[in-house]
Order: structure tokens, then C-alpha cells, then sequence
């Protein structure tokens, strides 16, 4: 495995393995790799000629008060763990390389970023969709994984790769979670044990609202109400928001049917988690 940290060389890197006909499978992250990211490798690693992961911890899409400073990071861990994964190209830019002084872009879509995320962090998702486009440009992959655990952010991808021609096979991947249900995240690490016995209500009150759609509840507010009640009764949980909404568009929907999506994000202690689940069946294609 190739570590990468400067972004002409990784540019000329890309440049000549695409030249040479190779096909570039492309996994971007803020690191502390986990399973979850682990699945977005393996995939690219089995679609892919060439296997490229990014590590960039991005300050643009944290909000002012956010863990920026406090989100975790090993890169000695992660790069070995990338290097099992069979990663060949390890891109880990520098914060000074990606905003250099005078940075004045920003790539933002409208619509899918004014819902769910979008509403409690403004400016959230024009940070993802800028650093991501930089990274598009740099590496020029051929396809790119990223898991659905970040619905919305997938969605908002999706839609700036399609808008802006990019020319590049995005694929969405399933949630990854852990043997009690939570869903995969580098941020888990900083739920001390109680409160990570609570985060299991989410997961839980995912599959409560997901058995109640299949029993043939389509009110969303009565499964709305029922998924508050269950994490509500945790002592640490704070909702931000529980909604259901169309997978594509992300508007909020008046009757369940296949396409709907329950997605929330909830506080646990000082740690904000978003998880997301379908409520009749995983309906997703990769096919925008
Ligand atoms: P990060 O949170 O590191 O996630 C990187 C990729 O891993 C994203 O596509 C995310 O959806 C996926 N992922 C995270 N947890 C997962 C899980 N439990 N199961 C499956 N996939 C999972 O998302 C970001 O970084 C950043 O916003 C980024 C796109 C890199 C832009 O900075």
C-alpha cells in the first residue's frame, strides 16, 4: 500500500493508473476505520482494478460547537488496518493542502440538504459535498462507496455527481452494525458503557417502527409517536429528529409504502447519532 499525503502526486498517481486502464474504486472517510468502513473496502476491493481510500478528518462540515477537535483519529491504526483491507493507494491529505489561504468555493445542492441533518446542522452538507467534489477531482475514480448508514449524505451525492456530470458510478452500501443493533460509527467510541446500553434504542425502536409498517401500520405520525416513545424512555436521549420520508427526494411522506424511510438522529449524552432503516423492505438501487 501506497501512502499519498500530497495532492499532485496523488492527481499524477490516479492519472496514470487510469491511462493504463486500470478501473479506480474510491472510498472516502474522515478515518478511524470501522467495520462499516471495512464493507465500503471490501466492496471496492472485489468491483475495482484499483482499491483507493481517503482519510481527511474535514473541518468544513463541522458547525461551530462541534467535535471537530475532539473526533477521533489513529492513522497508524487505520493504515493498517486499510492495508489488510488491500487498499492500494492510502490518501491522507493535509488540512493547509485542501483550504489553502484564499479558498473561496463552495459545491452545495439545494432541496435534499434542507431537510433532516440539514436543518440542525446548517452548512453541514455544503461542507461534505465541497471536500467530496475536491476529492472527485483529485482521484477521478471510476466508482465511489459510501454506506447508507449516512442516507441523506448518499442521497445529496448522488444528486451533486448526476447534476454536475461527474462520470462516476456511485454505489451505496448497506448499514453495518454491531451485535447489539447499533449502527457502526467512529464516533461509538466516545459513549462511555451507559450510554452506549442506551444508544441500543435506537436500533431498537428502528425495527419496533419496522415490525408495526409490516403489521400494517402506514400512518407515519402514529410510527413517528411510537419510535419517540421508545427512545424518550432513556434518561440520556435527546431526539433531534425522527421523520419519515421518501428515499429519494427526502420530503416527508403522508401514507407509508416501499419507498419509505425512517431516518433520525439522536442525542445520547454529548454524542449525536443518525441511523435509518426502511420500513416495508430495502428497496435501494444504486441506480439514481
Ligand atoms: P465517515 O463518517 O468516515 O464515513 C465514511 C463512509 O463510511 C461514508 O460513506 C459512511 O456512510 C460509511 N459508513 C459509516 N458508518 C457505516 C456503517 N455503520 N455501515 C456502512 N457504512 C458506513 O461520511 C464521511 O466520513 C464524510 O462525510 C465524508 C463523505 C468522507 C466527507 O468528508
Amino acid at each position: 500500500m501506497e501512502i499519498v499525503r500530497d495532492i499532485k502526486a496523488m492527481r499524477q498517481r490516479c492519472a496514470d493508473l487510469r491511462q493504463a486502464g486500470r478501473s479506480l474504486a474510491f472510498v472516502p472517510t474522515m478515518g478511524y476505520l470501522h467495520k462499516g468502513h471495512l464493507a465500503l473496502l471490501e466492496e471496492g476491493r472485489s468491483r475495482g482494478d484499483v482499491l483507493i481510500l481517503s482519510i481527511f478528518v474535514n473541518p468544513t462540515q463541522f458547525g461551530a460547537g462541534e467535535d471537530f477537535g475532539t473526533y477521533p483519529r489513529d492513522f497508524e491504526r487505520d493504515a493498517d488496518l486499510a492495508r489488510k483491507a488491500g487498499t492500494d493507494l492510502l490518501f491522507a491529505p493535509g488540512g493547509d493542502d485542501i483550504y489553502p489561504g484564499g479558498f473561496a468555493t463552495t459545491v452545495s445542492v439545494s432541496g435534499l440538504t434542507e431537510t433532516l441533518c440539514g436543518r440542525s446542522r446548517p452548512g453541514h452538507f455544503a461542507g461534505v459535498t465541497t471536500v467530496v467534489a475536491k476529492l472527485f477531482n483529485i482521484v477521478q475514480p471510476h466508482l465511489a462507496l459510501f454506506g447508507r448508514k449516512d442516507f441523506q449524505q448518499l442521497t445529496i451525492i448522488r444528486r451533486m455527481v448526476r447534476d454536475l456530470d461527474m462520470g462516476i458510478k456511485v454505489i451505496g452500501l448497506p448499514t453495518v452494525r454491531d451485535s447489539d443493533g447499533l449502527a457502526m460509527s467512529s464516533r461509538n467510541v466516545h459513549l462511555p458503557p451507559g450510554e452506549r446500553r442506551q444508544a441500543r434504542a435506537i436500533p431498537q425502536s428502528l425495527l419496533l417502527a419496522v415490525a408495526k409498517a409490516k403489521a400494517g401500520e402506514r400512518d407515519p405520525q402514529r410510527l413517528i409517536n411510537a419510535v419517540r416513545e421508545r427512545i424518550s424512555r432513556e434518561p440520556d436521549a435527546e431526539i433531534d429528529y425522527v421523520q419519515i420520508c421518501h428515499d429519494r427526494t427526502l420530503q416527508d411522506v403522508e401514507t407509508v409504502d416501499s419507498r419509505s424511510v425512517l431516518l433520525l438522529a439522536v442525542r445520547i449524552g454529548d454524542t449525536r447519532l443518525i441511523d435509518n432503516h426502511y420500513l416495508l423492505e430495502e428497496v435501494w438501487t444504486d441506480e439514481a
